[in-house]
């Protein structure tokens, strides 16, 4: 892909396509600023030939030489970065079968200008891999963002790196779970950390019982396909911070032998997104070569019913003392991410944030845009901050103390969930979780915050912005401000 910035108008050449804004002038849609050349359909009633200035509503106008005009509603007041991402996207997703284009929306800032570079890049994708007919699947070779101010290369450097990791956790979580399992979900990003500025280190089904990682083998133990634990580190000379991150990695969730009704366990490939976004996160923050140190634990398993599967009322002793017994295997999410919150808690970092697809209530509470947050105050409140500056969405939840009782035992020091009680389930989530959060000093616990993809990991309805139907990638630019905040 060539992408390029431009601050001089373009001259029209043949099958490209040129974006331009529409937006309000009263009641009628009129164009917006543009560096495009529009004097040929100046003075046209816009309206009458298909276009409107509803955010990302498109008509197509002949613009001469061969080329085409994709008018793109802008919506009503002025757009910010993430607006802009968003109609850039829709303008790419709906120009599949062009190979060149040219956006010439109001882009008046170097921040403006990555943001419809991104916008563009994400609506890029197409998860095509195991389709024999790759037809409709986007063509773009060659793309141009016009704007006033051009960003340096080393921030649209930054913003590819940051693209990249998106699409690339997105292929991740597209993969079905034939093909991405534990081993092979370990060893793609054996080969992704290969010549980045990064370590890594893989724990077989031997070394995590070595190390006591109960959860990841309790989970893990139902499937032929052992489960890993992958520890991704990026600690460039200086840093003085240190951020960990934990995700959810089971490569398929059945619920084991608390087994999903069918239509539940449709979209359970994507049950390893956690785990994709926190090990993609480190790689992103290398390339950006952010000074903070960053350490991503993958709690990596497939959760599949059998004769060696756990069952529900057996109990798991941690590697940190804690027990646990084992009420329902379908909340396998909360045992892998005790164990990365074990190791995250041992190194004392000074944040951890454990991403997970955790509860099926984050969908029912939030819909499929929010991402749910909960944590300690020292954590949600530089994890809002961070969503903020990447304009994904982002809630905050309550860790609701009077639930705590609901994960009471009679055997052992917690049950991992009450079965046929769904009493604030995302809030029991993560009230679970803070069990496994470690003390920074005697008072004081580190800081946390628990994020809940399980509804905006998954775009399961129809396309919109930048953003085609599955996987989304989301969090991964929330994690990037976030280590940026820590630098
Ligand atoms: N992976 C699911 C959560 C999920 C559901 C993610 C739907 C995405 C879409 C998780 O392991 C699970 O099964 N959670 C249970 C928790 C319950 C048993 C406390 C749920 O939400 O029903
Ligand atoms: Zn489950
Ligand atoms: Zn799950």
């Amino acid at each position: 892909m060539k992408t390029a910035f431009q601050t001089k108008s373009p001259a029209l050449i043949k099958n490209t396509a040129y974006v331009v804004g529409v937006i309000a002038k009263g009641s009628k849609p009129v164009l917006a600023d543009s560096l495009i050349e529009t004097a040929s359909i100046e003075g046209l009633d816009l309206g009458k030939l298909g276009a409107k200035f509803t955010a990302e509503h498109t008509a197509r106008l002949p613009a001469g030489k061969g080329s085409v005009f994709l008018l793109i509603g802008l919506g009503e007041g002025k757009i910010n970065a993430e607006q802009l991402r968003k109609i850039s996207g829709a303008a790419i997703r709906s120009l599949t079968e062009f190979t060149s284009v040219v956006i010439g929306l109001p882009v008046v800032s170097q921040d403006l200008a990555l943001a419809a570079l991104e916008g563009s890049l994400i609506a890029n994708y197409d998860f095509n891999a195991y389709k024999s007919n790759k037809q409709g699947a986007p063509l773009l070779k060659s793309l141009t963002v016009l704007t006033k101010a051009a960003p340096t290369e080393s921030a649209v450097a930054d913003s590819l790196a940051i693209v990249a990791a998106i699409n690339a956790t997105r292929d991740l979580a597209n993969t079905p779970p034939n093909h991405l399992y534990p081993q092979t979900l370990a060893a793609a990003f054996q080969k992704m950390a290969k010549g980045n500025d990064v370590t890594i280190e893989v724990w077989d089904e031997k070394r995590l019982e070595t190390e006591n990682m109960s959860g990841i083998l309790a989970v893990g133990k139902g499937s032929t396909r052992p489960p890993r634990l992958v520890k991704i580190e990026y600690k460039p000379r200086g840093a003085q911070k240190h951020l960990a991150l934990v995700g959810k990695g089971i490569t398929f969730d059945s619920g084991g032998l608390t087994l999903k009704p069918g239509l539940g366990m449709l979209g359970m490939k994507m049950d390893m997104t956690g785990a994709a976004t926190v090990g993609h996160a480190v790689l992103a923050v290398a390339a950006l070569k952010l000074k903070v140190r960053v350490t991503a634990f993958m709690c990596i398993a497939e959760n599949l019913p059998s004769g060696t599967a756990s069952r529900p009322s057996d109990v798991i002793t941690y590697r940190n003392g804690k027990t646990v017994e084992i009420t329902n295997t379908d909340a396998e999410g909360r045992l892998v991410l005790a164990d990365g919150l074990i190791l995250a808690s041992e190194q004392k970092p000074d944040l951890i944030v454990d991403v997970a697809t955790l509860t099926g209530a984050a969908r029912v509470a939030l819909g499929v845009r929010y991402s749910a947050l909960m944590g300690n105050e020292s954590g949600v409140s530089i994890l809002k901050k961070a969503a903020e500056n990447s304009g994904e969405l982002i809630w905050q939840m309550p860790l609701a103390e009077e639930l705590r009782t609901l994960l009471n035992s009679d055997t052992a020091d917690l049950i991992n969930s009450k079965l046929g009680n769904p009493t604030g389930s995302m809030l029991v989530g993560g009230l679970f979780l803070k069990e496994f959060v470690g003390n920074a000093s005697e008072k004081e616990p580190i800081a946390w915050a628990h994020v809940d993809i399980a509804g905006s990991a998954n775009n399961e309805n129809a396309p919109y912005g930048y953003l085609s139907k599955g996987a989304t990638g989301v969090m991964l630019r929330t994690l990037i401000e976030t280590a940026k905040a820590l630098v």
